[in-house]
């Protein structure tokens, strides 16, 4: 087995090939002066099993590009190829929500199995992303690493809030592995990092209190959801996310308000403390 990383992704592929046990493979990646992406195998591929891991965050256009063509170039020269997407960008376009809209999250699936035989994700913002493709597709859940990164810490009588009834499912799955009550709010989307969220049936005393999302975009979410949960009568804030995709100045809103931040490194941040390496490295021989 061989596993090659994307341009933005090299450091989790590094790590994914050392859990593995195999060979970190060599590509050409460059841009042409007119922004045209070139990709170019260089390590000798035919007949071998390859792994393609490349995270589709901003700039996502040109790191999707990046992503089909070194799965198109690996299938060319023979090789048994899976495709590694652990943050799948435009995941939120999962479906037309008005007549006429593309589905962004499909075509994307369409373009991946071109080159790929079996297909890897992470948390993807919804799990019907993977009907989109016809090879076999996983989504794997990292929400359990969250729990075991805050299980070394002394917490006060925790709670795991989700921001919104969306995330519950995963909020449900930290607290479990934590062994505390899970809670969520309200929130209503006004527009694009406008949100107001509420936390009414919320009740505390003091209590640490965990908020996780599978994503963190603008902060929006988060900054309304820790506000409404100060008001409740929450201790400590902590904050959690899979996808630390962090627009414009999220991270340092988030850290006005939270008294930790923290990502896995689907996405490298300087918040990517927890990695999802292992999870990728079984869920690939699993496939
Ligand atoms: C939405 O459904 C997601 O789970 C996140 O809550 C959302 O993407 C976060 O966006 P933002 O950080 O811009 O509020």
């Amino acid at each position: 087995m061989i596993v090659f990383g994307g341009s933005f992704s090299q450091g989790l592929a590094e790590e994914v090939a050392g859990k593995i046990g195999c060979d970190l493979g060599v590509a050409t990646i460059k841009s042409f002066p007119d922004g045209e992406k070139y990709v170019k195998i260089e390590t000798p591929v035919e007949g071998e099993d390859v792994i393609v891991v490349q995270s589709t965050q901003r700039p996502q256009d040109e790191n999707l590009m990046e992503l089909f063509f070194m799965l198109d170039a690996l299938k060319d020269q023979w090789a048994d190829v899976t495709a590694v997407v652990p943050y799948y960008g435009y995941g939120r376009q999962d479906r037309a929500f008005a007549a006429g809209e593309a589905v962004a999250a499909k075509t994307i699936a369409k373009h991946i199995e071109v080159g790929a035989r079996k297909f890897v994700t992470i948390n993807p913002h919804k799990d019907h992303i993977l009907d989109y493709f016809d090879i076999p597709a996983v989504a794997v859940d990292a929400s359990s690493l969250i729990g075991e990164y805050f299980n070394e810490w002394e917490l006060n009588q925790p709670v795991v809030v989700a921001p919104d009834a969306g995330s519950r499912d995963m909020a449900q799955r930290v607290a479990g592995s934590l062994g505390c009550e899970c809670a969520n709010c309200e929130k209503k989307r006004l527009g694009p990092g406008k949100v107001v969220t509420s936390a009414e049936n919320i009740t505390l005393d003091g209590n640490d209190v965990l908020i996780v999302d599978d994503i963190i975009d603008s902060g929006g979410t988060i900054v309304e959801s820790a506000k409404a949960l100060r008001s409740r009568g929450a201790g400590n804030i902590y904050v959690a996310c899979i996808h630390p995709v962090f627009t414009g100045n999220a991270s340092e809103k988030i850290h006005k308000i939270a008294d930790e931040l923290v990502a896995t490194n689907t996405i490298q941040t300087e918040y990517s403390k927890i990695s999802v390496a292992g999870l990728i490295a079984d869920a690939v021989k699993k496939i």
